[in-house]
């Protein structure tokens, strides 16, 4: 079943289609994935082959095999996902390492999480902050909703509040207006008719967690940061992960905005990632 289910992917042109098979069989069948080659000889019965084979057909439709089991692994958290959510990438882990390391020095830190989705950064900086609190904000309502299931899944739903609305609007009127340690977004940033985006994302991530309004990658993070100059207390710090080839230009922004200490910081791949700045 491994192998046949593989080659069937890769002829249609899936790129890990090893990888893929063996987390979504062991997914059917209730297992490890190493329960897989431990229990290699095991017969399988028929609703067990139903259940795989439906689970290979939708990946070849090029289904993110993050919604075919419900969740994906984030800084070592499982979270929750569907098709509501973008699927938690691992270069954003970046931008919750330093929201970590700087909000861990802090007393009682406050931050946004501005476009939340799955609420994979809030609840990350909140799992590993433990005095922290957050203020999610998403557009969509859906989001919200698996943040916030993700945010109970954690054990830090009392530390996590959901907003609905436009980016940092909905805390305008909040007392964390002007009081915010930090705030802290993986905004869209993919221009419409870009033709780097891979199929599979295109056709079954929410295209509201994808794509700017207009031609400008960095429409939504200039808004964020503006937005936070008044959002944030003084010393309070703005993080944003912007696309792989807008890195200087957000930094560059950030210092026309007024930021100080501004940098850029590089993922794994030596890609400009996280744009980051301190209000004066
Ligand atoms: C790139 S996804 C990031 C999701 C999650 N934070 C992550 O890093 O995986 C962007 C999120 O921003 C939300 N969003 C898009 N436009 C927005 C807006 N104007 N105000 C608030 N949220 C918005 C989308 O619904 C989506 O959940």
């Amino acid at each position: 079943m491994l192998r046949r289910s593989t080659a069937w992917l890769e002829k249609r042109g899936i790129e890990s289609p090893r990888l893929d098979v063996e987390i979504l069989m062991a997914h059917a069948l209730g297992l490890k994935r190493l329960d897989l080659y431990l229990q290699f000889d095991r017969p399988l019965g028929d609703d067990e082959l139903d259940a795989i084979r439906k689970l290979v057909v939708a990946r070849s439709e090029r289904r993110p095999v993050a919604y075919l089991v419900g969740e994906r692994e984030f800084f070592s958290l499982a979270f929750t996902v569907d098709e509501r959510v973008l699927v938690p990438r691992p270069e954003t882990e970046q931008l919750v390492e330093l929201a970590v390391a700087r909000l861990g020095s802090r007393a009682d830190p406050v931050f946004a999480d501005v476009g939340t989705g799955s609420g994979c950064i809030a609840v990350a900086v909140l799992h590993e902050v433990e005095d922290a609190r957050a203020l999610a904000i998403d557009v969509e309502a859906g989001a919200l909703e698996v943040a916030a299931s993700n945010a109970e899944r954690h054990g830090v739903a009392e530390r996590f509040e959901a907003h609905r609305g436009d980016l940092l609007e909905p805390l305008r009127a909040t007392s964390a207006w002007g009081a915010l340690d930090a705030v802290l977004s993986n905004p869209p940033y993919i221009v419409r008719g870009d033709s780097g985006v891979e199929a599979g994302v295109l056709e079954h991530e929410p295209h509201q967690a994808l794509f700017v309004p207009g031609d400008d990658p960095l429409e939504l993070a200039r808004r964020i940061a503006t937005a936070a100059l008044k959002a944030l207390a003084p010393g309070g710090f703005v993080a944003l992960e912007v696309g792989h080839e807008s890195g200087a230009l957000a930094g560059a922004m950030l210092e026309a905005l007024g930021y100080r200490d501004v940098e850029v910081l590089e993922d794994l791949a030596g890609i400009e990632r996280v744009a980051v700045g301190i209000r004066a």
